[in-house]
């Protein structure tokens, strides 16, 4: 499936489901019932992959009766992750048609549905009513929006009064501009990191309270050396999304954003905030 939007189409290739049931089968995992830990290495699309996403659900305030917003879901894994670490209802929206579909599919064979429910669309003009969520979190996404002042004012109409927001991000860093491509973006045309700074105060102006601001930028590195350790000695990658959805253009894409985390071009964040 492609798609006329340029975010979307750099990551819809057609075929997913396909490539993932053989990768869940040459790792010796049965496609009908993959369970969480089967799916870990593919659903999970951002830096670090489940390690990123276990250390987020860490920070979320999240308790079993709440309504939570993941912006730019993807293909599904850390909304299902969070459905079951925290027992609570998640929501996904994603602009890419076929990460809808597969993350749906997913979501069924691990029998969450009646929890995780994905819809297709855009962050930036959400088919939710006002206050409809007590916590939102997005992960490896606003790097792909331009309008980050009108994402946060967004998210903030859809939350409740002092709901929570974790937003786990790649910012612009000091060491110079980004290389391309990235496993975000195949140029800067559709890329759009903003520094530590401008997302502190972008949320700010939008009516957050930042609780916490942290940056992963050593877990990152150390996450990247246990990899190429693996690799070196015969084993797979633990993080293997990129390539999953990417191939031919993975193997780029990860060495820019290798050399962009050290050489200070990329600056992975972690930051908690309240809606006021
Ligand atoms: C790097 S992937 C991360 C996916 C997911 N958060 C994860 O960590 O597995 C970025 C995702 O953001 C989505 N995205 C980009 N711009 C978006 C927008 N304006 N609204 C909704 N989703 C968007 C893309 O379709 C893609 O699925």
């Amino acid at each position: 499936m492609t798609s006329a939007d340029p975010v979307a189409a750099h990551y819809a290739r057609g075929g997913l489901l396909a490539r993932l049931d053989a990768a869940l089968r040459a790792d010796g995992v049965d496609p009908a019932h993959p369970g969480i830990e089967g799916l870990a290495p593919y659903d999970q699309f951002h830096g670090r992959g489940i390690e990123a996403t276990e250390e987020l659900a860490d920070l979320m305030p999240a308790r079993a009766a709440d309504r939570v917003l993941d912006l730019g879901s993807g293909i599904g894994g850390p909304a299902r992750y969070v459905a079951t670490r925290h027992g609570c209802r998640v929501t996904g929206i994603d602009l890419t048609p076929e990460f809808g579909d597969v993350a749906r599919d997913l979501t069924r064979r691990l029998d969450l549905q009646d929890r995780v429910d994905f819809v297709t669309g855009d962050a930036l003009a959400m088919p939710f009513p006002d206050a409809s969520f007590d916590g939102a979190y997005s992960m490896n996404v606003s790097m792909n929006i331009a309008g980050k002042d009108a994402l946060y004012r967004e998210i903030h109409r859809v939350l409740e009064p002092g709901g929570w927001l974790l937003l786990s991000e790649l910012a612009q860093g000091e060491g110079g501009e980004v290389e391309y491509p990235t496993p975000w973006a195949m140029s800067a045309e559709t890329s759009f990191l903003s520094t530590a700074q401008q997302t502190r105060r972008g949320l700010e102006e939008a009516g957050y309270e930042i609780v916490r601001f942290d940056s992963s930028l050593s877990q990152a590195l150390d996450f990247a050396a246990r990899s190429r350790a693996l690799v070196e000695s015969g084993g797979k990658p633990p993080h293997r999304a990129v390539m999953l959805i990417h191939g031919e253009l993975a193997a780029a894409a990860m060495r820019n954003t290798s050399r962009g985390l050290n050489a200070g071009r990329i600056v992975p964040i972690e930051v908690l905030a309240r809606r006021r």
